[in-house]
């Protein structure tokens, strides 16, 4: 990994005083961000929180949104782009934050890794296998930083349960039960209509959103699963709205090399007054189980004593994850969610897909990425 030892210098306490007396942007990180949509100006908000970056160059097609970037970037006066090329061309950008829709993750992040960037891209790293293959291969030539914006990697309630987890807690991990279920189908006419709706260009609710809550799982059980068999479809919201090719309904199953199995289901038809609703993954070990997502509650196998919270509930640093970012270029600090942690997570999502698609088994070595 690489360490800039002109920003370890401008780090921490050294950098909060320059910042509050008013360092210059030349001092501080060049740093840009390509895709300003909903997510993109969130984590335009935590490149602009952190005391050794600068916002240099903000991209977007939609001007709209470029123009409400730029005004929430105003104090670093960035430059405006619509075309992500001329950003990545620009020899002073260090930092390269992509937030586009995942279509286009690869391309762009192979292009700013080659350049010499350090990258913060939005998972998925890609819809294909093809794709991934493609960003861990950039990312392995690369000196630079590359993390992917699986942010509850940077979690630390989750860090110190799984930690446990992963220290024998609940003994061996055997089986995992985990789902995302929603209330409701993504708006049809909300700021991501344009292309949620097609699979070439999100995967999927399973590639785009559950990419998540699969490396939860992946993480507590310690490694990527080998092979993955399920069903799914579009059961209610048939070609709605028009033209629509993502499933609203997946039930999958995961096997790991371990021996571990993994069942996930994924709805948006989950009335919201129904119990069992929302997001959970659910541990069980050989000797106890474990709530992750929210209380991190771990039960003892064969006991009806009261559960012991394995980590405290806290408010997370809304962009903790983005600091992490910095801090790997700035410190030299662990990266919490590197491109082996990416690429896994998106492939188990892309098995997945794969599986319900193929209407086979799929394994890991039919994707033909190495890790
Ligand atoms: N980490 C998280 O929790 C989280 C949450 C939401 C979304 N995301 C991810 O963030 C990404 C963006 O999702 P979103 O909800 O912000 O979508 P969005 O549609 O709101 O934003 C995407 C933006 O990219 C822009 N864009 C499209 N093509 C472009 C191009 N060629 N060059 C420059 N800009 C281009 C669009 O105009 C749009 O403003 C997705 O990968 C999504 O999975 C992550």
């Amino acid at each position: 990994m690489n360490l800039d030892r002109r920003y370890f210098l401008a780090g921490s306490a050294a950098a909060f005083q320059a910042v509050t007396l008013g360092q210059s942007n030349a001092a501080r990180i060049p740093s840009a961000v390509i895709g300003v949509g909903n997510r993109g100006s969130q984590v335009l908000k935590g490149v602009l929180e952190q005391p050794n970056a600068a916002v240099a160059a903000l991209c977007d097609i939609k001007p709209d949104r470029l123009d409400a970037a730029a005004t929430s970037a105003a104090k670093d006066k960035p430059a405006t782009y619509r075309e992500w090329r001329a950003v990545i061309d620009r020899k002073d950008i260090e930092v390269v934050v992509i937030a586009t829709p995942p279509h286009l993750h690869a391309e762009m992040a192979v292009a700013a890794l080659e350049a010499g960037k350090h990258v913060y891209c939005e998972k998925p790293i890609g819809v294909t296998a093809e794709q991934v293959r493609d960003v861990v291969k950039a990312a392995r030539n690369s000196k630079k930083v590359f993390i992917v914006g699986q942010q509850l990697r940077s979690f630390t309630q989750l860090q110190e349960a799984i930690a446990q987890v992963r220290a024998g807690v609940i003994g061996d991990v055997i089986m995992v039960k985990a789902q995302r279920h929603a209330g409701a189908d993504l708006k049809h006419d909300g700021p991501s209509a344009d292309w949620y709706f097609d699979v070439n260009k999100s995967g999927g609710y399973l590639i785009e959103q559950s990419v998540h809550n699969l490396d939860a799982c992946n993480w507590a059980v310690g490694e990527h699963p080998i092979r993955a068999s399920g069903f799914g479809g579009t059961l209610l919201y048939k070609n709605d709205p028009p033209r629509r090719d993502i499933y609203d309904c997946n039930v999958l199953s995961y096997d790991y090399p371990g021996g571990a199995k993994l069942s996930f289901t994924l709805n948006v038809f989950h009335p919201p007054g129904m119990p069992q609703g929302n997001q959970y993954v659910y541990i069980y070990g050989s000797k106890g189980a474990v709530d992750l997502m929210y209380s991190t509650n771990m039960y003892k196998l064969g006991s009806r004593e009261a559960p012991t919270v394995l980590a405290a509930k806290r408010e997370e640093a809304p962009h903790g994850h983005m600091t992490a970012f910095y801090d790997c270029i700035t410190k030299n600090a662990a990266n919490p969610a590197d491109i082996t942690v990416g690429a896994s997570a998106a492939l188990t999502a892309i098995m997945g897909h794969l599986a319900m698609t193929n209407q086979a088994v799929v394994s890991w070595d039919e994707m033909g990425v190495t890790l």
